[in-house]
């Protein structure tokens, strides 16, 4: 099962326009509580990112002396060269998510598989039929502007709610495509 699962403002950004991710990292959170990340990770096998992302982590841990934070096999999505990190398990893609998703699913095996970000990546997959749950952390900021959670028109089931400190946590199944109904849109809000 694929999921993306991030933390986002209640604004519906997950980094703001320098890509800072300070308004998150400043927020009190119980790591064995409600979501957490921990619980979440061990039972993931593979893991895709965007360019933007495996950047910071490159530039904001591995920069600052910290290992390269995951585990288990990394896609990194990008028409670039990027910069490789000694001693970690990434591939670099491009194009076409599904050959990325069947090889993520091959090196996997029985876990499920996790975009770490961003939000149109996450999206691509969704395009391709192969998003199945997004579970969000929303940390009690707005931010106005910055990289967005999800820019998709979806339609989303809402499966699990909880509070973990600082975040309101959910986690909803990808229903599919938006269904909008044109009587609707034609008369607008009452
Ligand atoms: N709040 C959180 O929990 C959280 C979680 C994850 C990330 N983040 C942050 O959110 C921000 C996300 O940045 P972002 O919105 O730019 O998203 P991103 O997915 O990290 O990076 C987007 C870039 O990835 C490359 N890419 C994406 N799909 C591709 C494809 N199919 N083929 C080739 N290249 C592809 C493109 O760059 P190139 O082709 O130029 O390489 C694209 O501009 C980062 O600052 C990250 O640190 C926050």
């Amino acid at each position: 099962m694929l999921t993306y699962h991030t933390a986002t403002t209640l604004d519906g950004f997950i980094a703001d326009p320098d890509d800072s991710l300070e308004w998150l990292l400043r927020q009190p959170i119980d790591e064995s509580g409600p979501f957490s990340f921990g619980h979440f990770f061990e039972g993931i096998g593979a893991i895709v990112m965007g360019s933007t992302t495996y950047r910071w982590v490159r530039e904001h841990l591995v920069g600052s002396g910290e290992p390269w934070p995951y585990t288990v096999p990394c896609w990194v999505m990008t028409s670039g060269e990027q910069e490789p990190i000694e001693g970690a398990d990434i591939r670099f893609a491009s194009g076409d998510v599904r050959p990325v998703y069947e090889q993520m699913v091959q090196a996997a095996g029985d876990k499920g598989l996790w975009v770490v970000g961003g939000g149109d990546l996450a999206g691509q997959f969704a395009d391709a039929g192969l998003l199945e749950e997004i579970v969000v952390s929303i940390a009690p900021v707005t931010l106005g502007a910055g990289r967005p959670v999800f820019p998709r028109r979806l339609d989303l089931e809402l499966l699990e709610l909880a509070q973990n400190q600082a975040f309101a946590c959910a986690r909803y199944r990808v229903v599919g495509p938006l269904v909008e109904s044109t009587e609707a849109s034609e008369k607008g809000p009452a």
